[in-house]
């Protein structure tokens, strides 16, 4: 390791957007990588361990694992999470992560956020919201000297999130559907730079404030059906689905009705704090990395073909 090189601890490597954070570490000079991964999952990074990289294998879950942690955690300037779970994984694990983190005089936690302004909305109206806002809380009592930079994002732009999950967009009917009037900001970016922002946080020598927001794309709904008209050369029919208060009630009757089947109204509850503007970020911090030139809808449905 050389004298100007950081040690970056990055949990979650083996998932969407780790491993693309994985490799925009990597890409940067003088960063050493060292990933936790879990045992049955060490497979997954082969390729990365080829590379040099350093793996601990570590279960999370267990909360026995404070020696190997502190280990793991010996002479890192940052740790990332990019896990994802329920309230085991994002508040417990995450909690497991900080502590060590703060046991080691580690200067900066990246929690797994990479969401919306999660503050926006209230206590319910979006489970894993609450359940991230709750981590926020445990983070401010237990983060010590630990500097924790929760990173929003709006909704991943790609074609599993915005053309995908979110329900915003029909592509194979080249439909769209619109809940309100559509006239609310909204916010865009991709994983890849999503992984390049963070990465670029992660190292940074200034402090960084609690929260930091980038954006590939802010635009309302009827901006971002022309934003994906113009780019594919498609027609879209936008289906009007009635007003925010419908869209809480179909909410409500989708979960009474199948209250298991979180794929049935999950991704409605991301939609709704979207189309609402509750979700909106605040003060986007693009200009604080600007030799990233994030990809925009338009770039994104051109560059995919979609
Ligand atoms: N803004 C948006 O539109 C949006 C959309 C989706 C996700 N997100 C956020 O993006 C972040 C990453 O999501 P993703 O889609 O990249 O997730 P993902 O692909 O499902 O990856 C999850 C990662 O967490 C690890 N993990 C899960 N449970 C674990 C446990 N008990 N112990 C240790 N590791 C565990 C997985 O490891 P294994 O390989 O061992 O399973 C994997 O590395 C999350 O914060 C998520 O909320 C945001």
């Amino acid at each position: 390791m050389s004298e100007m090189s950081k040690v970056a601890v990055l949990a979650g490597a083996t998932g969407n957007l780790g491993s693309l954070i994985a490799q925009a570490l990597l890409d940067k000079p003088g960063v050493q990588l060292r990933l936790l991964v879990r045992p049955q999952s060490v497979t997954k990074v082969a390729a990365l361990r080829e590379r040099g990289v350093e793996v601990v294998e570590i279960d999370l879950d267990r909360q026995d694992q404070d020696e190997l942690l502190n280990e793991a955690m010996h002479g890192a300037f940052v740790v990332i999470s990019a896990l994802q779970g329920g309230p085991d994984v994002m508040i417990d694990a995450q909690r497991r992560l900080l502590e060590a983190a703060r046991r080691a005089g580690v200067r900066r936690f990246i929690p797994s956020y990479f969401s919306y302004n999660i503050f926006g909305l209230g206590e319910g109206e979006n489970l894993n919201s609450d359940i991230l806002r709750t981590f926020a809380r445990v983070a401010d009592e237990a983060r010590g000297d630990v500097e924790v930079v929760q990173i929003q994002i709006g909704a991943f732009l790609d074609r599993r999130i915005l053309f995908g999950f979110l329900g915003a967009f029909d592509l194979d009917a080249r439909q769209a559907f619109l809940w309100g009037d559509g006239t609310a900001e909204m916010d865009f970016t991709t994983y890849a730079d999503t992984a390049r922002f963070t990465a670029e946080a992660a190292v940074d020598e200034e402090a960084l404030p609690s929260v930091l927001a980038f954006a590939g794309d802010t635009l309302d709904f009827h901006q971002l059906v022309k934003a994906y008209e113009g780019a594919s050369g498609h027609s879209v029919t936008v289906s009007r689905m009635g007003t925010l208060a419908d869209l809480d009630d179909e909410i409500q009757r989708r979960r009474q009705t199948e209250p298991d089947n979180l794929f049935d109204w999950l991704p409605l509850m991301y939609w709704r704090a979207m189309l609402s503007g509750k979700a909106k970020l605040h003060a986007i911090a693009n200009d604080r990395y600007p030799h990233i030139e994030p990809v925009t809808v338009a770039d994104y449905v051109r560059n995919e073909g979609l």
